[in-house]
């Protein structure tokens, strides 16, 4: 652990909140991934049956993040906030003005409490693997439990003292991926707890097969995609993520979000979360 360090970079913002000022600025965080995957990726039992079934993935990332944290009060506890499939860090911290009211980063740094809200392997600012075979639950959340670790043993800032108790806080796919983490690691989990959010906003009865929203990323966006293995996806529409109450929400976030989505990996096996789609 002590040669893992953090780098950071002072780039971004000071949200100035109604009761607090907080200070946001985006950090990369390399971990080191030593995980069986699952040869075939889309097998039930994830390789288990069947030694053979199993490959080693040994490896360095840099995770990239964006943290958040009250100016005024310092805290002990730390929010570690893991989006869905096809979205990054920002669905938790849209990191412009117009948009702070959409941001949970800035709603509870507001109320005291610091967040770190991480891009998935292979997403946004993150490492990106060659093939998205890499970017399964096993190494994903070996990632987000080095994490987690890190932030309990290591400074996050020069001059700050580590957390005592890191939340993981999901959201769809994020909450599958703790969800995994924590069945795997049972007591020698770094989290301290949970908060898992849901997968989508409409009715489980009106949700086709969840592998129809999703394409290769190289077909819905080339100019952004072209060269990624055609196992990394994202979506043509983003409708299925918002309310049917159009009132709901502001049509320049739907707009935002079209042009701020990111991929995601068919690789990750979604009939574990699809079975308990809850409305928002
Ligand atoms: C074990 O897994 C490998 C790789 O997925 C596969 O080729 C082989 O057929 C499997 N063997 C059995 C007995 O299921
Ligand atoms: C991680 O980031 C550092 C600093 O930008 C860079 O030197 C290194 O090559 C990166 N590692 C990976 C695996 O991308
Ligand atoms: C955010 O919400 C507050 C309280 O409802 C409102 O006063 C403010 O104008 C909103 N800000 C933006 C940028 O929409
Ligand atoms: C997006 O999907 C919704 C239904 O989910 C559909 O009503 C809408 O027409 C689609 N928009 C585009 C631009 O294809
Ligand atoms: C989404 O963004 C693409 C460009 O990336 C654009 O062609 C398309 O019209 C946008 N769709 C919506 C609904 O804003």
């Amino acid at each position: 652990m002590q040669d893992a360090r953090m780098l950071f970079f002072f780039l971004s913002s000071l949200f100035s909140g109604v009761g607090a000022l907080c200070s946001c600025s985006t950090t990369s965080i390399p971990v080191h991934v030593d995980v069986l995957l699952p040869k075939n990726p889309l097998d039930t039992f994830a390789g288990q049956t069947n030694a053979s079934g199993l490959r080693r993935l040994d490896n360095t990332y840099n995770i990239s993040g964006v943290f958040c944290r009250p100016e005024a009060v310092s805290s002990d506890v730390i929010q570690l906030l893991v989006h869905g499939i096809t979205y990054t860090s920002q669905y938790w911290a849209p990191p412009t003005e117009e948009f702070r009211n959409y941001s949970y980063a800035a709603f509870s740094c507001d109320r005291g409490i610091p967040s770190l809200a991480v891009d998935w392997l292979g997403v946004g600012l993150s490492s990106r693997p060659e093939s998205a075979s890499d970017v399964q639950y096993p190494s994903v959340s070996a990632a987000m439990s080095q994490i987690a670790l890190l932030l309990k043993t290591t400074p996050i800032f020069p001059g700050t003292r580590p957390f005592q108790k890191v939340i993981g806080m999901g959201h769809s796919a994020g909450s599958g991926l703790l969800n995994f983490g924590a069945i795997v690691e049972g007591p020698h989990s770094p989290f301290d707890g949970l908060i898992l959010t849901g997968l989508l906003i409409v009715e489980p009865a009106d949700l086709g097969p969840i592998s129809s929203m999703l394409s290769p990323a190289r077909d819905v966006d080339p100019l952004r995609w072209a060269t990624l293995d055609p196992a990394y996806v994202s979506t043509a529409n983003r409708t299925i993520f918002y309310s049917p109450d159009k009132t709901a929400f502001s049509p320049r976030m739907f707009a935002f979000d079209n042009f701020t989505k990111d991929v995601g990996t068919d690789r990750v096996d979604f009939r574990t979360d699809s079975d308990d789609v809850v409305a928002e």
